[in-house]
């Protein structure tokens, strides 16, 4: 079968030639749920940006579900990643004027899907994340595990074949943090291939698999 993602001596030097990844190559089969992990600047937001077409590799290839995506144009990066990746932020880059509602509206809406069906996919969403109730809340009237919980409600509005999540839980309290691993193996039951960047070893564990990152090289 195909893997989710195939990459081949991935490396990324950034301006003023700091080599931030340095020839990495794994495979993520469709389906797996694998954590990625490592020591402060060890080069994983660097991986999961890639892997998110947020940035391009310097060398090497990144395969995304058998299609050769480290080369493509920004449109065709930019309308893959609309289609097929979730992206989940430590910080959680909800839009504060918006609802929780609009913001799960917003990937549907560059997608060109028209308001009626988007709000009722928004809808369902947040209620799968257990936020019925607080639809037409904006984030500052939001907790921090809810605002997540509407960060991952949004990931998956455009139904992606991937979902990557970058610390997460990084500025959540232990509870938020429970609940939102939770949801995340609950997706992966569900078929969702999950990449989840983490510094807590509980969350380390719930993964199938562990890819450990020091020096920009995989251990
Ligand atoms: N845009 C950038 N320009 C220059 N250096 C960067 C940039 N982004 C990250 N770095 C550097 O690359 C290294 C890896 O960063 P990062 O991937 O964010 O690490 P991690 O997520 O593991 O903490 C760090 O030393 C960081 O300072
Ligand atoms: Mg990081």
């Amino acid at each position: 079968m195909t893997p989710a993602i195939l990459c081949e001596e991935l490396a990324r030097v950034y301006d003023g030639g700091y080599r931030a990844l340095r020839g990495v190559s794994f495979t993520v089969g469709a389906g797996e749920f694998v954590a990625v992990m490592g020591p402060s600047g060890c080069g994983k937001s660097t991986l999961l940006n890639i892997l998110g077409l947020l940035d391009k590799p310097s060398s090497g290839h990144y395969d995304l579900e058998g299609a050769r995506v480290s080369r493509l144009g920004d449109s065709e990066r930019t309308r893959l990643r609309r289609e097929r990746i979730g992206f989940v932020f430590q910080a959680f880059n909800l839009l504060p004027r918006l609802s929780a509602l609009e913001n799960v509206c917003l990937p549907m809406a560059y997608r060109g899907l028209s308001r009626g069906p988007r709000e009722e996919r928004a809808r369902e969403l947040l209620a799968r994340v257990g936020l019925s109730r607080k639809a037409s809340h904006t984030p500052l009237q939001l907790s921090g595990g809810e605002r997540q919980r509407v960060g991952i409600a949004r990931a998956l509005a455009n139904r992606p074949a991937l979902l990557l999540a970058d610390e997460p839980t990084g500025n959540l309290d232990s509870k938020s943090s429970a609940e939102i691993l939770e949801l995340f193996r609950h997706l992966h039951g569900e078929g969702m291939t999950v990449v989840l960047v983490t510094h807590d070893p509980g969350i380390g564990k719930a993964a199938q698999r562990l890819l450990r990152i020091k020096d920009g090289l995989l251990e």
